[in-house]
């Protein structure tokens, strides 16, 4: 027995030592763990228990027979994060670079076959070069195998990629179907061609880093969440994350212990809001003036920061918080700040996590760019996650809500549970210039003193409409709240609504305008 304990041990030694000492060594040059390292500082210490390590290829072709290393370019298994079961796979550049075989592809399935059987959270972390060129369609397929189970998976379970190396070809859209990406800043690159490819087809000269680093993706194409300095701040925002998210699509989000102080006033609210209403300010300090100290985590940051979106905790709650930015672009709606707002809505109401909207909108962006790339479509994106949600919903408009944005963001019309307005807000059709100058065109037209006409209408229609009273008179606001009320309103509100049950109309599914 003895000896066959040994030689157990010695190929659990083979396995762990991967692509072996020279190319661990050169991962490590490059700034780089292993796919062991990282699985060591995700998981709750001990917690690990790997599945498949002795899985080798089965390819022949190019010399492969002669070549096997023991797990096959991948570590998979499960553990715990915070004492919460999760399922990992690993991908170990030092074997084959990291690159998806038949079987490599074979393990992963098991691990996602396993989550959506159990529950939990899949966590991919991805370094590859992409599809094993020894093997041709075999590996095409087994890519094809996960990518099928990405969607069965979506809305199940979250699911959750780190790009920790090079990602190319079919190793992104296993990631670009997940629910979260995150990428490592110099070290990490998605693309579905590369810079050379790019060069013959279009001529264009471009680095790995310009055409597909952490923030290409974070500021540029949206493709990644987050973009984080190196490879223990991306594991440690796996953890932030996870901590504000269910198992899956069954379960609420864990709650964290609240004591109530009762005074949950927060006077600092109502300094924010300039005294003229075309100065910006940072909706940060109301999102952050609100929930729970320190308990805001910005997603997509870098991307379309005239809407602001991310997780956050009230009184130990989870919630999605969406809020338009008046500090850029005025928080105007375009194209991007709405497939943003709309992909995380939908991430939210999946998995059950109440959703919390700060609105201060005037409108959609003119202009030939934002119609010819199809606003329309893509706003009706945002207008369409909101209005098929069925978590509880609130919203808080603390200045502008004009147009059709007041509609889209949240409003009661499309099933919001709870409305509420500062007395600084301004709920209209328009801002009151322009209002002015379409109603009472006749009539500035006859004035002697047209400007003065204009002022003066301007005034009459900023007096009527630049409130959130006519809101109020109608029902469409519930309540009109000083701001330092904003909290513990909130937090009597999501009390209410926690056991909010409500159901869409049957249907196999809906078709969300793409
Ligand atoms: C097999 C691969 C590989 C691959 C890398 N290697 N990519 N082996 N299949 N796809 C091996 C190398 O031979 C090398 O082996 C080791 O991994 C490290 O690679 P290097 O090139 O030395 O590393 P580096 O300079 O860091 O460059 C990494 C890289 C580059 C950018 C990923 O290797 C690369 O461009 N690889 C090919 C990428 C690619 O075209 N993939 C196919 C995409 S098509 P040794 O023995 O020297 O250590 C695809 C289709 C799927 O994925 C479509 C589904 C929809």
């Amino acid at each position: 027995m003895e000896n066959k304990i040994q030689r157990l041990e010695e190929k659990i030694a083979e396995a762990k030592l991967g692509g072996g000492e020279k190319r661990i060594e050169s991962q490590h040059k490059k700034g780089k763990l292993t796919a062991r390292e990282r699985i060591h500082f995700l998981l709750d210490d001990a917690s690990f228990e790997e599945i498949g390590m002795m899985v080798s290829h089965r390819s022949h072709d190019f010399g492969l027979d002669k070549e096997k290393y023991l797990g096959d370019g991948v570590v998979t298994g499960y553990g715990t994060i915070g004492g919460r079961l999760v399922y990992v796979f690993s991908q170990d550049f030092t074997v084959f670079g990291g690159s998806l075989s038949e079987t490599h592809a074979e393990k992963i399935c098991k691990i996602m076959d396993l989550a959506m059987k159990n529950g939990a959270p899949v966590i991919g972390l991805n370094d590859s070069g992409g599809a094993r060129i020894q093997e041709g369609v075999v590996s095409l397929g087994g890519y094809a195998d996960i990518f099928y189970r990405n969607v069965r998976a979506s809305g199940v379970v979250p699911q959750l990629s780190a790009i920790m190396g090079p990602c190319a070809g079919g190793a992104v859209y296993s990631p670009a179907i997940t629910d979260f990406i995150l990428m490592v800043e110099n070290t990490s690159y998605m693309f579905v061609t590369g810079p050379n490819v790019v060069k013959t087809v279009t001529h264009e000269e471009v680095s790995s880093e310009e055409l597909g680093g952490a923030m290409t993706h974070a500021s540029k194409s949206g493709v990644t969440h987050f973009a984080c300095a190196n490879e223990i701040e991306c594991i440690n925002h796996i953890k932030q994350l996870l901590s504000y998210i269910p198992q899956n699509c069954e379960e609420d989000a864990p709650t964290l212990p609240y004591e109530h102080s009762g005074n949950e006033i927060r006077k600092e609210l109502n300094q924010i809001i300039p005294q003229n209403a075309n100065q910006p300010y940072d909706i940060r300090e109301v999102i952050n003036g609100t929930v729970d100290a320190d308990s805001f985590l910005e997603v997509h940051k870098h991307f379309a920061d005239n809407i602001v979106v991310g997780f956050a905790r009230l009184a130990g709650r989870s919630i999605g918080l969406v809020a338009n930015q008046p500090a850029v672009l005025a928080g105007v709606l375009d194209i991007h700040a709405s497939t943003k707002a709309a992909r995380f809505v939908r991430f939210c109401d999946s998995f059950n996590i109440p959703l919390l909207v700060f609105e201060d909108v005037p409108g959609f962006l003119p202009g030939t760019d934002q119609e010819w790339n199809a606003i329309i479509t893509n706003g009706a994106k945002l207008l369409y996650a909101f209005s098929e949600a069925t978590v509880p919903r609130i919203t808080v408009i603390t200045r502008k809500a004009y147009g059709g944005a007041y509609d889209v963001m949240n409003s009661k019309h499309i099933g919001a549970d709870m409305n509420y307005a500062w007395p600084s807000a301004e709920i209209a059709v328009m801002g009151a210039k322009g209002a002015a100058e379409i109603i009472f065109k006749g009539e500035i037209a006859q004035a002697k003193d047209k400007e003065a006409k204009w002022k003066e209408k301007e005034a009459e229609y900023q007096a009527m409409f630049a409130n959130p009273y006519r809101a109020a008179e109608r029902g469409f606001i519930d309540e009109v709240i000083k701001p330092e009320q904003t909290r513990e309103k909130l937090i009597k509100a999501f009390k209410m609504l926690e056991n909010k049950a409500d159901k869409l109309p049957k249907k196999k599914h809906g078709n969300i305008p793409l």
